[in-house]
């Protein structure tokens, strides 16, 4: 069958990044709290001299707070990030960030198709990220983290651990905020994983002793999703809360618990299973 050459040309436009346009506060949009980045700091556990990763480092938020509880330390930090909107905002971060010893530099790269050298990285963190990677991709992504880690490396993952209750309610209420706020490539990329698929990339990637190190309990509050992600438009807060609404009513209340799910009417909240998880070359 012939296709027309408007057709044939939309087939080949690359959609927009949409991390250009998603300018938002994690701390903020996700609840962050100051302890989580203790117990992340903690885990990460930096040496002088150590090579760190922040891969997908965003406006550098994991970078920053690294730096703020290691200020006597002289790290070697690389904040690198497939966007490059991303990677300025994280540039302007951490140049308010001073009084400590650690040298920052900042790089365009994608984890799936990395630069960097292998056995590079004493430490890699990739905070919110796998799940941005699309699901044939993520494999390859977990196996260059391996492959740039030094031997007896460490990676941290800092994500969504999910299980077979809560996949779908998360996968398609997150797409459906993402369809609304009109960010084309997160709706087509994301995939959020399970902690029992997030174990097996790691463990057919090489990494030993994988597990969870900390529980983050970070609620989703859609009223906090208004501003910053839906350019204050009340009408697709409310198509989202519709959404919702309809998604909880087909979703078995054992699972409506376990996620602590809450409809305020204004605002909805509920808690996805979250988790720091480490494991080692
Ligand atoms: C949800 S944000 C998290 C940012 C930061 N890690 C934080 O938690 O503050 C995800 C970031 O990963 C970046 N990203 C997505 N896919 C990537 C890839 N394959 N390689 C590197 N960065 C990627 C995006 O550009 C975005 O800045």
């Amino acid at each position: 069958m012939k296709i027309g050459i408007k057709q044939q040309a939309r087939q080949t436009v690359k959609l927009k990044d949409s991390f250009d346009v998603r300018i938002v506060r994690y701390e903020y949009i996700h609840s962050i709290k100051d302890e989580f980045f203790d117990e992340l700091a903690k885990i990460a556990n930096p040496q002088n001299g150590q090579n760190i990763l922040d891969a997908g480092c965003g406006y550098g938020a994991v970078t920053r707070e690294i730096l703020k509880r290691a200020k006597n330390k002289k790290l070697n930090c690389f904040l690198a990030d497939a966007n490059h909107t991303q990677l300025m905002r994280a540039k302007e971060e951490l140049g308010s960030i001073d009084g400590h010893k650690s040298e920052t530099k900042f790089f365009i790269d994608n984890l799936v198709d990395t630069k960097f050298e292998e056995n590079t990285f004493d430490t890699i963190i990739a905070k919110m990220v796998i799940h941005e990677i699309p699901l044939e991709k993520q494999k390859q992504a977990i196996e260059n983290a391996y492959r740039i880690l030094k031997p007896n490396g460490k990676l941290i993952i800092w994500d969504m651990a999910l299980d077979n209750d809560t996949q779908l309610f998360i996968q398609e209420v997150i797409r459906m905020k993402d369809k609304l706020a009109g960010f084309k490539t997160l709706e087509k990329n994301r995939y959020f994983l399970r902690f029992d698929e997030i174990k097996t990339l790691l463990s057919s990637a090489g990494f030993k002793k994988a597990k969870k190190e900390y529980q983050i309990v970070s609620p989703v509050i859609t009223h906090k999703r208004l501003e910053q992600e839906f350019g204050n438009s009340k009408a697709k807060l409310n198509k989202w809360h519709k959404f919702i609404r309809e998604k909880a009513k087909e979703t078995k209340p054992t699972i409506l618990k376990k996620l602590k799910f809450a409809d305020e009417g204004e605002s909805i909240s509920f808690v996805p299973p979250k988790a720091i998880i480490t494991a080692i070359k």
